[in-house]
Order: C-alpha cells, then structure tokens, then sequence
C-alpha cells in the first residue's frame, strides 16, 4: 500500500523555515551591531568608541597591522552576516542565478579573509582569552577552508546536490562565532546567571560551547539531509528537533542582542 507522505514532508520543510527566519533575524541583527559598533567606527579611526566594547585587543595606537586585520576582519563578518542566510532561499537562487553565484563567491572569498585575519590575531596579535577557546576557534577555521574548498569545486563541477551540502556547512561554519554568542547569552538567561562559564572561557559549559558551537550545528545538518531522504517518523523526528534550534535560535538572539549589542549603539 503506498503511504502518502505529504504531511510529514510539509512538516520538515515548515520546521527549516522556522530556523531560517529565527537565523536571518539573528545574524541581520549581529551585522547592524557590526557595521555600526565595529566597522564604521573603525574606518574613521575612532579607536575608543571600539574599545568600549567587550573586544580582547581592539585598537592599539601604532599598531597598523593588528588595527588594518581588525577592520579587514569585521568587515568580512559584516558582509557575511547580511549575505549568507540568502543564499539559503531555493526561490532566490532560482530567480536570480546570476546573483547567487555573484554572492557565492563573495561569501567564500570572505570567509576565508575572516579567517586568516582572525588566526593572525589570536596567535600573532594575542588576541585570545584562553588557549582552549583559541584552538576551538582555530580548528573551526580550519574546517571554514576545507567546507569553502569543497563548495566551491563541487558547483564548479556541477555536482550541485553536494554543493549545497557542502555550502550548509560552510555556512554553518562560517556562522559558529555567531552561535556562540547566542548559545552563550540563552544559557545565561535560561540559568538566570553564569553556570559554568568564565570570563576566560574555560568553565565547563564555556569548554563544551568553544567547540559545539559549530560542531552542534554541522550534525543537526547531517541529520536534516539524512531526513530528506528517510521514513516519515525520521523526517517527523528532525522536523521536532528543527523547531527546537528554532525556538533556541529566537531566545539566543533575542539575549544577544539585548546583553551584548544594544548596550553598544
Ligand atoms: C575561524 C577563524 C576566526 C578566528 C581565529 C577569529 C578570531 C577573532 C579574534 C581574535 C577576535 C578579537 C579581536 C580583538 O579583540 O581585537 C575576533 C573578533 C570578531 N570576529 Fe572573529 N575570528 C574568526 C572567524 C570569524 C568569522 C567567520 C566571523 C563572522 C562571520 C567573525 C566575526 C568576528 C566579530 C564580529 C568580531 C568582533 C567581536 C565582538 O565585538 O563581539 N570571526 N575574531
């Protein structure tokens, strides 16, 4: 007997566009906070309003190298910020081929600018609150490059089932400094103050997070592709967990941006 499958489909389908629209929120928000706390103040030189915030180093008078990786760096994270999530949309990179490519490249050229300024900083500059969370971050960089490289040549072969898989993780990647902030700040909130975190980052919820923070992420991922192609209680159980990240995504943003980027506008 065929067993119709189109409630369960619909239902995996409504649960990734919860996330992205929690997602979109989330890093549309972090790339104001960015553009508007970090870059432009950077660009006109104004060293103190940055080192207001809560950056390790910031500005350092004379130092044109580490000020230039700096604003080299959020730069890049504010223009991933703002392109990244469209080039989820099917409907956008069906309507406009051309842009989704345009972006495509634009996003992986600064991915890996974010990157190389980023580990310039933490093991050149002394930017880092502690070795652990530094390797986390570097090993998420090194990731960054591998799912960049592996995007890139997969679409330029036309194998465009593992381009899009492998540009979910990149994009995912590419977004673990932003879900940490969120999943930091959701924590923090749900616990109704710090549990297990240091202002060094080596408490043990800070320890689990420096790394899950992408690696979470990549295996909800792997789950969701599977579930594409799986039974209808698989595709029902992703869809549950889906709205879970959803609903979490919401929260960590809504925290974010009330605890770490509106004291700062
Ligand atoms: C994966 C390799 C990366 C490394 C090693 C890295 C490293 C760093 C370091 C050391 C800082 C602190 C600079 C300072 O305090 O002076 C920083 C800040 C920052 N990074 Fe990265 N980064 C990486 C990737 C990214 C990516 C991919 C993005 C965004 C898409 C990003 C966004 C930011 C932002 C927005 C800040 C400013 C922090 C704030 O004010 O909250 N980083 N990064």
């Amino acid at each position: 007997m065929h067993v119709d499958p189109p409630v369960v489909s619909r239902l995996l389908p409504w649960a990734a566009r919860a996330w992205f629209v929690a997602a979109a929120a989330g890093q549309w928000l972090f790339a104001a906070y960015i553009v508007w706390v970090l870059a432009w103040p950077l660009l006109l030189g104004d060293g103190a309003a940055v080192n207001r915030t809560s950056l390790i180093t910031g500005h350092v008078a004379g130092d044109t190298l580490g000020n230039a990786s700096l604003l080299g760096h959020v730069a890049a994270a504010a223009v991933l910020n703002l392109l990244g999530v469209l080039q989820l949309v099917p409907a956008l990179r069906r309507s406009h081929p051309r842009w989704h490519r345009l972006a495509g490249r634009v996003f992986m050229t600064l991915s890996l600018v974010a990157v190389a300024s980023g580990l310039y900083m933490t093991w050149l500059r002394g930017s880092r609150l502690g070795d652990v969370s530094a390797i986390a971050i570097s090993f998420n960089g090194a990731l960054i490059g591998l799912a960049v490289t592996l995007a890139w040549r997969r679409a330029r072969q036309r194998r465009f089932a593992e381009h899009r898989r492998w540009a979910i993780r990149a994009f995912l990647l590419v977004s673990g400094v932003w879900t940490l902030r969120l999943g930091l700040m959701a924590w923090v909130l749900l616990n109704q103050g710090p549990r297990g975190n240091t202002p060094r980052l080596d408490g043990p919820f800070d320890l689990f997070w420096v790394f899950g923070c992408y690696l979470v992420p990549l295996v909800v991922a792997e789950l969701y592709f599977r579930a594409e192609r799986a039974t209808p209680v698989a595709q029902r159980a992703v869809a549950l967990l889906l709205g879970l990240c959803a609903v979490l995504t919401a929260l960590g943003t809504a925290a974010a941006f009330a605890f770490m980027w509106l004291p700062h506008f």
